[in-house]
């Protein structure tokens, strides 16, 4: 990024502006909401209170234009082998293309195959929805149980909690994640194996977490069932590694495909939402996809000016790489999206936390922020304190719906005036002479003058709002696109692959090691492995023996 023209012309005119501060920047333009206000669908931006001016959006598109961001859009949408390290395509875009373009990977239009396990699925849905799919007593399936893990988890469990008002009135969801028995043991508590359908999500269908849930699923199936051929009726596998499935015990019939152009975080628009669609009903799915879709599109055709994505990406970079902000918060005012965060932390940080460029050369620039988040009220009373008036600039994305629900319609009106109220503190923060008027004649000349620095706010801190017209299936559809493009650009900025992982590759092999070791351990295991991991591993052991 730094070999860039216009990132030394970004540099100056950090130096330049710095020191704008919001405050005037409203007070000298009347237009300045207006300006800074997009709109795509049923998604308003409004980002006006950022600490930019024109010149400032004008360079950082400029930057995006010699990143070379158009030609790698191209690349992505057109199947191109982006994901270099695994020599990958990143088609997720293909999984919601509504409009049916041909897209090629390897010389083979993959849509045929996207529409084909679509279609399998929406059977498949039917059938369960409707009561025609029964278990192994002829009982309807009432509870769905998604085993999975980080993306193959994350995305449908965000979503149906998101949308949990669109569900089906007899099918409840359940999502088995972490490796805790306590965790299992109470839900199998709660569940009758006769009407309950397991399905097991994962990508590799290797994964430690996911494959030891799984096993004890199909134990507790069978210490009911007794009867293998019934795993039929109650199990079912997602993944692109089909003969791990048929291994597993699964049938065929019942293993719903994805491809390795999905990234995992990137899964849900595949069949990894195959719980999603159960829940929420396959038209609801399809607007699901048609939302994102309506986004890509977008994403593809609007000069960068008015792009979505694109803003939320530059505004990102300019306080990453010039501010030297390393967090971006994410703060949902809306109970049903309090997975958001988590979803949004995979995505971001499992994407940009890279430190090498495309090429393999260490990068001497920040990459990827710090990404958390929280419900809106919930936040405000527990973390907020530090963004208004710590060290940091920290960046936050509000995010709440218009629509005002049926009943307790007032509870909305106060939770978009905190929303409000919030961004504007942050943006104009109260200055020495605000405190003192208020405080005039309330407290003692000096005990004011103690209080004065601790309750002065510098203000000026950024924050994007992001208005939903409702929470619907299509808007959270778009919603979720637009995050997944803002992270790709940035990417693109940053000159890393967003697309793989390693990352997370080391702990999980040294996890096998330990674990094989646990009940002894061999000369070699001692030799390689540090005094503190050997140390913990025997107190362990002692505390079980
Ligand atoms: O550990 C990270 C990861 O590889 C994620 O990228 C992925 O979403 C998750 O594990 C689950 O992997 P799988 O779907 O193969 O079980």
């Amino acid at each position: 990024m730094k070999h860039l023209k216009t990132y030394k012309k970004l540099l100056e005119h950090y130096e330049q502006s710095k020191n704008l501060h919001m405050r005037d920047l409203f007070k000298e333009d009347s237009k300045r909401a207006q300006r800074f206000f997009l709109e795509v669908g049923g998604i308003k931006l409004d980002y006006s209170k950022n600490r930019i001016t024109n010149k400032t959006m004008e360079l950082l598109i400029t930057l995006a234009r010699e990143a070379g961001l158009n030609e790698k859009i191209k690349e992505m949408f057109s199947g191109k082998k982006i994901n270099t390290t695994e020599d990958r395509a990143v088609l997720h875009i293909a999984l919601r293309n509504r409009i049916n373009t041909p897209i090629f990977v390897d010389g083979k239009n993959i849509m045929d195959d996207v529409n084909n396990v679509l279609s399998k699925m929406a059977n498949f849905t039917d059938e369960i929805r409707s009561g025609k799919w029964l278990g192994y007593t002829n009982q309807v399936i009432t509870d769905i149980v998604n085993i999975g893990i980080g993306g193959s988890d994350l995305g449908p469990l965000m979503v149906c909690e998101a949308l949990k008002k669109f569900s089906h009135p007899r099918i409840k969801m359940h999502f088995v994640s972490n490796i805790d028995a306590r965790g299992i043991e109470e839900l199998f508590a709660n569940l009758n194996p006769q009407s309950t359908l397991f399905i097991i999500s994962s990508k590799t269908f290797s994964t430690q977490e996911t494959m030891t849930n799984a096993l004890a699923a199909k134990e507790w199936f069978l210490s009911h069932a007794e009867k293998k051929e019934y795993i039929k009726k109650h199990f079912v596998a997602v993944s692109t590694n089909k003969e791990a499935v048929k291994e597993f015990g699964i049938d065929e019939s019942n293993c719903f495909e994805f491809w390795n152009w999905v990234g995992g975080r990137y899964s849900l628009w595949s069949a990894i939402g195959l719980s999603i669609m159960i829940y929420l009903g396959k038209e609801n799915f399809i607007q699901l996809l048609e939302g994102a879709c309506l986004m890509d599109s977008h994403f593809i055709s609007t000069p960068f000016e008015n792009n979505m994505p694109v803003i939320l990406a530059l505004l990102g970079i300019w306080y990453i790489n010039f501010y030297g902000g390393g967090a971006h918060i994410i703060a949902p005012y809306d109970e049903y999206l309090r997975n958001f965060p988590r979803f949004i932390q995979q995505l971001d940080m499992e994407s940009n936390g890279k430190q090498v460029d495309k090429n393999g050369n260490k990068i001497d620039y920040e990459s990827g922020p710090v990404v958390f988040g929280e419900t809106g009220i919930n936040a405000q009373h527990a973390f907020f304190q530090l963004l208004h008036q710590g060290t940091h600039t920290s960046p936050i994305d509000f995010i709440v719906s218009l629509k005002k629900p049926k009943r307790y319609f007032k509870s909305h009106d106060i939770l978009i005036s905190n929303l409000f109220a919030q961004a504007q503190a942050f943006m104009r923060g109260i200055t020495k002479d605000e405190v003192l008027k208020e405080l005039k004649g309330k407290l003692k000349e000096e005990d004011l003058q103690k209080v004065l620095p601790h309750k002065e706010f510098s203000g000026n801190r950024p924050s994007n709002i992001i208005l939903l017209e409702e929470l619907n299936p299509r808007n959270l559809g778009s919603l979720i696109s637009l995050y997944e493009h803002k992270i790709f650009i940035q990417g693109v900025i940053w000159n890393i692959n967003s697309f793989d992982q390693f990352g997370v590759e080391l702990g999980k092999v040294l996890a096998k090691d330990i674990l094989a070791s646990l009940d002894e351990m061999s000369e070699e295991f001692i030799q390689k492995t540090d005094s503190s991991t050997l140390n913990l591993m025997q107190i362990y052991k002692k505390y079980n023996s």
